[in-house]
């Protein structure tokens, strides 16, 4: 088969949502619908126990499930689907933005009785940032949630983004009676049901019709006149639109009850890209090229204590990737073949032989690769937007045992190529401080130091608000900055420079008073202007 009909066949996306919004349950049922996996409950383990006091064991089991669950691939409709696996923890935030740009678009999962929470904000900016189309489903319709047409407001006033309804639910709670297919114009009623995988649909031609009073008793009148309403006040579908991340079809429903997901599914295959080009530093690859080439969005340490071999996860962009065959190592300007390069398959993992635009593949890595690195099949280019985000919590590490200090040393440096957490350094004398989204990541991290490098260490909490990467065309005013400020300059994994604001006020003095300056909280802007080094 060409590359070409190999990358029309695939679909790669992934699930985000505010912890508890059911990401999780969602991943199960569409495993479920794609004949993935037989029972329900095969996917819920997949999670950190949301206690505050973290328990080591899970976060270790957690890693190793999310290994096997990372990529969840499953043939619907003779689509095949990559499911890229998000973390729900919110400490690993950072994680699921990486994870982001390995995909084509996503779903983003609502609780219909919370609403739009912070971490659906957060995970939007990042889709925002590369227009990566997004379905929403408004999930929990079981519950008393919030009127569906102010949940739909909050979606576009917060999330910027226009949205369409695909479905409609008829009641909601108590009275909830099942949801309306606005495309397909029929009535899916509702039933619990935790492993159906097929529903029964009644086909209305016209709302009028007084089988819907039959159906749907006092709560017909309130569908027609909402039907009307949507049809005035929103635009029409169009696929144009949520290709390039500008309009979010809008589904109901209750993902524990696999309530409204068919419907979902169904409209996914139809609309959702297939594996887009990327961009790199010498222009966009498109996918169909025939010359292989991808890049590593995550590493994992393998759980097996024995062995210090790491998986690096990598998204193929384009061409075919073949077993045992030379690939070039762009960074390290070397040639890597990989005899053992594995696909993930929600059951296990399994050896594959070659993978097309839009696949992830898991490689052995004995310290070959950090997140962003490029393979390709002799050219030179890089691919870009593997963005660091400003963490939101800095601590210096103090190092417990200077007997230690190699594999102190050795060990911080592997976990934030891993991207744990991110490094800064000193541009003097030897501190390190470390940055996270969450203070889950320091007791990862102390646990894997003592554990996997046998070093000990201790964090000093650091106040400081935001890690700020810098650019400007004002030479003079850069380096005045940089000399008066060198005390809160540090570097980055990459060595650029990194300003360490204290608080929200000073950085807004220092917006101030070096009013050339540009200060940027991630650094994806790479591909505008370039860093400061
Ligand atoms: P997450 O991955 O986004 O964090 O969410 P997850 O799927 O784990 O769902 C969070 C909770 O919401 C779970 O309950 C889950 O059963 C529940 N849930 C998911 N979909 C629905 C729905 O449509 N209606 C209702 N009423 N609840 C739903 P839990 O108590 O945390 O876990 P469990 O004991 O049920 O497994």
């Amino acid at each position: 088969m060409s590359i070409k009909s190999e990358i029309d066949k695939r679909k790669t996306f992934a699930i985000i949502s505010h912890p508890d919004a059911g990401k999780t349950t969602l991943t199960e049922k569409l495993l479920l619908f794609g004949g993935a996996i037989q029972t329900a409950g095969a996917v819920k383990n997949n999670k950190i126990k949301k206690t505050a006091t973290s328990d080591f064991m899970e976060i270790e089991k957690q890693r190793g499930i999310s290994v096997a669950t990372s990529v969840m691939g499953f043939e619907y409709k003779n689509k095949l689907i990559n499911l890229l696996d998000t973390p729900g923890h919110k400490d690993f935030a950072e994680d699921t933005y990486r994870t982001l740009t390995a995909v084509d678009s996503v779903i983003l999962v609502i609780d219909c009785v919370k609403g739009v929470e912070t971490q659906t904000e957060r995970l939007m900016e990042v889709c925002r940032m590369r227009d990566t189309p997004v379905i929403v489903f408004i999930n929990k319709l079981d519950l008393e949630g919030q009127d569906p047409f102010d949940l739909l407001d909050e979606l576009e006033e917060k999330l910027q983004i226009n949205v369409r309804p695909m479905t409609w639910p008829i009641g909601i709670g108590a009275t909830f009676k099942g949801v309306y297919n606005l495309i397909d114009h029929n009535v899916n009623l509702f039933e619990s049901s935790k492993t159906k995988i097929s529903d029964d649909y009644i086909s209305i031609d016209n709302l009028n019709d007084n089988r819907i009073d039959e159906l749907l008793g006092g709560e017909a009148t309130q569908l027609r006149e909402d039907v009307e309403l949507i049809d005035g006040v929103y635009d029409p579908m169009e696929q144009e639109a949520y290709l390039s991340g500008k309009l979010a079809p809008v589904f109901f429903g209750s993902a524990v009850n696999n309530f409204g997901i068919q419907e979902m599914l169904h409209q996914f295959i139809e609309l959702a890209p297939t594996p887009k080009g990327r961009i790199t530093d010498q222009g966009e690859i498109d996918p169909a090229l025939d010359k292989f080439s991808g890049f590593v969005f995550k590493i994992h340490a393998n759980i097996d204590p024995n062995h210090r071999d790491r998986i690096a996860f990598l998204r193929v962009c384009s061409g075919k990737f073949e077993r045992n065959k030379f690939y070039k190592h762009v960074r390290q300007n070397k040639k890597i073949k990989f005899s053992n390069p594995t696909s993930f398959m929600a059951k296990d993992k399994s050896l594959i032989e070659d993978a097309y635009p839009g696949d992830v593949i898991g490689l052995y890595d004995t310290g070959n690769f950090k997140i962003g690195d490029t393979l390709t099949e002799g050219d030179n280019f890089t691919f870009q937007g593997i963005p660091s985000f400003s963490p939101e919590i800095f601590k210096e590490v103090i190092n417990d045992d200077p007997l230690k200090s190699k594999q102190l040393e050795k060990g911080i440096h592997q976990l934030t190529e891993e991207g744990v957490a991110q490094l800064f350094t000193a541009r003097m004398g030897n501190k390190k401080y470390i940055g996270t989204v969450g203070e889950l990541q320091f007791e990862v991290i102390q646990y894997r130091l003592k554990h996997e490098y046998n070093a000990s260490c201790s964090f000093h909490p650091m106040n400081f608000y935001k890690a700020c990467w810098f650019t400007s065309e004002n030479e003079e005013m850069l380096e005045e900055f940089k000399r008066l400020k060198s005390n809160y300059i540090v570097l980055d994994k990459d060595n650029n420079l990194v300003f360490l604001a204290q608080t929200a006020g000073v950085l807004q003095i220092t917006r101030d008073n070096y009013p050339d300056i540009e200060f940027h909280f991630t650094s994806e802007f790479k591909r505008q202007s370039t860093l400061v080094q």
